[in-house]
């Protein structure tokens, strides 16, 4: 997907992917620094570790609390800082890091897009409050959700995240557990792990909330293509997507950072669509 991005813009830059252990991850940023990498993308269990690595926080890496994307900075002999993906020509003084957050509005964009879901006033069945779980909740509130509902395996989690919402949106109608019998959720959003492994069942308890009382249904899991979740969610006639959607989004953004152009998202998401298929 970023290849095909980079390609498409001419850029001579290469996007590799490089497993790293969590207890390397200041080595390999600072490496990657030293070796005047225009940026990286982080992902679990690196997203929460990396805000205390880096130089400068973006807003939206402020915001969510995690960073996802981050972008090497050089200083000019003048003094000013920019991307090293847009450098203007002249020698490098030093580098920095900054980190931003584009996982947040990119679950927003792939609801409305690929399930036409607008979250301002929706009710929703939010599984999940762990890294992922928390930032879709918060993003949520921030759209002004109507009603949430969290659901998380460790329900103290979901109590703490309830909390967070509680006090920075009061407007916003928050519990911990399924919506009570009669109510209907506009959208069941899964943030959980379960489903990653071919055999996982469904985070969804369907005595408690059966997936015929929900309009949509969304796994932030792209890989397995249908998990549980939302197979069943079909055969209850749910209009569902899958994660692929948010990738593709979160990945458009972050080229966009490094490159400060406009990445041309669908032929990304053609090469995205195409490595799942054949991967
Ligand atoms: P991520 O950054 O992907 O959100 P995480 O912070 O480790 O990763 O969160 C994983 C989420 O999946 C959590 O909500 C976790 O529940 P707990 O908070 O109780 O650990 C959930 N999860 C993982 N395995 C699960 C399982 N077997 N059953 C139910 N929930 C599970």
């Amino acid at each position: 997907m970023q290849n095909a991005g980079i390609a498409a813009l001419g850029l001579d830059w290469r996007y590799a992917a490089f497993e790293t252990r969590p207890e390397d991850l200041a080595s390999a940023v600072e490496g990657a620094r030293a070796m005047r990498f225009i940026g990286l993308n982080l992902t679990v269990p690196h997203k929460l570790l990396a805000v205390d690595l880096m130089d400068e926080l973006d807003e939206s890496a402020r915001t969510w609390g995690a960073v996802n994307t981050v972008v090497y900075e050089g200083r000019s002999a003048a003094g000013d800082w920019h991307p090293l993906g847009q450098w203007p020509g002249d020698a490098v003084e030093e580098v920095r890091t900054r980190g931003f957050n584009t996982d947040a509005d990119a679950i927003v964009r792939s609801l409305r897009e690929d399930l036409a879901c607008e979250p301002k006033g929706a009710d929703i069945l939010l599984l999940g409050a762990g890294g992922a779980g928390r930032v879709a909740a918060l993003k949520l509130a921030t759209e002004g959700v109507g009603r949430l509902w969290l659901i998380n395996r460790t329900a103290a989690k979901a109590e703490q995240v309830a909390a967070e919402i509680r006090e920075a949106h009061p407007e916003v109608e928050v519990a911990v557990g399924y919506p009570p019998a009669g109510v209907t959720a506009d959208l069941i959003l899964n943030a959980t792990s379960l489903g990653l492994k071919e055999d996982d069942p469904s985070p969804l308890d369907e005595t408690r909330f059966s997936p015929d009382r929900a309009r949509a249904v969304y796994d932030m899991i792209y890989r397995p293509e249908r998990t549980a979740l939302l197979r069943t969610a079909q055969t209850a006639g749910c209009r569902t997507a899958n994660g692929a959607g948010m990738l593709l989004w979160q990945g458009v953004k972050a080229l966009e950072i490094w490159s400060g152009r406009t990445a041309p998202a669908e032929i990304m998401r053609e090469a995205l669509t195409e490595h799942l298929r054949t991967h």
